[in-house]
């Protein structure tokens, strides 16, 4: 299978990729044989059916996982551990409790500066860049505030932001919108299309919500488990500019329908409904009172 590649040098290129977790490869591979290119300032939005290998895809990328086998590259350079150009964000904001909203997207920044010791000039121009993304983020009012005074999209907002401040190339999301209201996420796909726009980020958002791969992604990428791969891989037929009514598109709906009838044809999770049937009536005619039970 070959995947419309992008032209130039992908931003990120996986060949070939397996993944086995324990020793050797006993067992079956949470990735087998991936292929997947994508390109700088390309929005990738991955897809598929629970266990499918999605979160392993992403941490690898990240550079949080090794491969097991295969190429996984940025910039043509293998990927051998997470790198500043590589930000990732996750369903769980994972913020610091004790450090206000501006301390937390500081932070590592902080300690990136300690590390490579810069100048006092570097730390006001990054600075700068927190009261932006502050800003940006429409956090201004609560820079002072302590995460657990803030909503779940206030979190997630001050986590992107402090995945942001580094200036990342390539954005890695793993559901960072699951734990959200369906009006916060709203939100959130207008506020996470701007930065993609604005900071010209190669972005992989990993969610189990085909709406909003669709919403988001130039391409939408369905993987399958057992074991886990690529399945197909859909190019969404929308401009880059999305506006909400889109989601009412033909072609959109059309796509939605594709995807999901995909998704559930790769899943191998099939209920048997005459297995459920039986085993209630098991249980109905157990707990049914035999005759003479209430006679006294
Ligand atoms: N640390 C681990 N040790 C052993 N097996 C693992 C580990 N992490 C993931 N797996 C296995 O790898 C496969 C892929 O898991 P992964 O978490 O990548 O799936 P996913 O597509 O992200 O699923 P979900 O949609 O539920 O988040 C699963 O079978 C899972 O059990
Ligand atoms: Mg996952």
């Amino acid at each position: 299978m070959d995947l419309q590649l992008p032209p130039g040098l992908p931003k990120l290129r996986v060949r070939g990729a397996w993944k086995f977790f324990g020793p050797g490869t006993a067992g079956s591979a949470a990735l087998r044989d991936v292929h997947l290119d994508i390109a700088h300032n390309e929005f990738v939005t991955l897809v598929g059916a629970s266990g499918c290998g999605k979160s392993t895809l992403l941490r690898a990328l990240a550079g949080l996982e090794p491969h097991s086998a295969g190429d996984m590259l940025c910039d043509g350079a293998p990927i051998e551990g997470p790198g500043p150009q590589r930000a990732m964000v996750f369903q769980h904001y994972s913020l610091y409790p004790w450090l206000t909203v501006i301390e937390n997207i500081k932070f590592c920044r902080r300690l990136q500066f300690h590390a490579r010791g810069r100048t006092s000039a570097d730390v006001e121009a990054a600075s700068g860049r927190a009261d932006a993304l502050l800003r940006l983020m429409g956090l201004c009012h609560v820079e002072n505030a302590y995460p657990g005074q803030l909503s779940g999209g206030m979190q997630q907002r001050v986590a992107i932001a402090r995945a942001l401040m580094g200036r990342p190339q390539i954005l890695l999301m793993d559901e960072p919108f699951g734990a959200l209201d369906a009006q916060t996420r709203e939100v959130m796909h207008d506020l996470i299309l701007h930065v993609h726009r604005l900071e010209r980020s190669t972005i992989v958002f990993v969610t189990h919500d085909v709406e909003e791969a669709i919403y988001l992604g130039q391409r939408v990428v369905l993987m399958a488990p057992r074991p886990g791969r690529i399945d197909t891989v859909y190019p969404v037929p929308l401009p880059d500019a999305r506006t909400q009514d889109m989601k009412l598109a033909p072609e959109f709906l059309a796509l939605k329908r594709e995807v999901l009838a995909r998704i559930r044809a790769t899943s191998g999770m099939q209920t048997d409904f005459e297995l459920l049937e039986k085993l209630s009536h098991a249980a109905s005619t157990d707990l049914a009172p035999e005759p003479g039970d209430f006679s006294s």
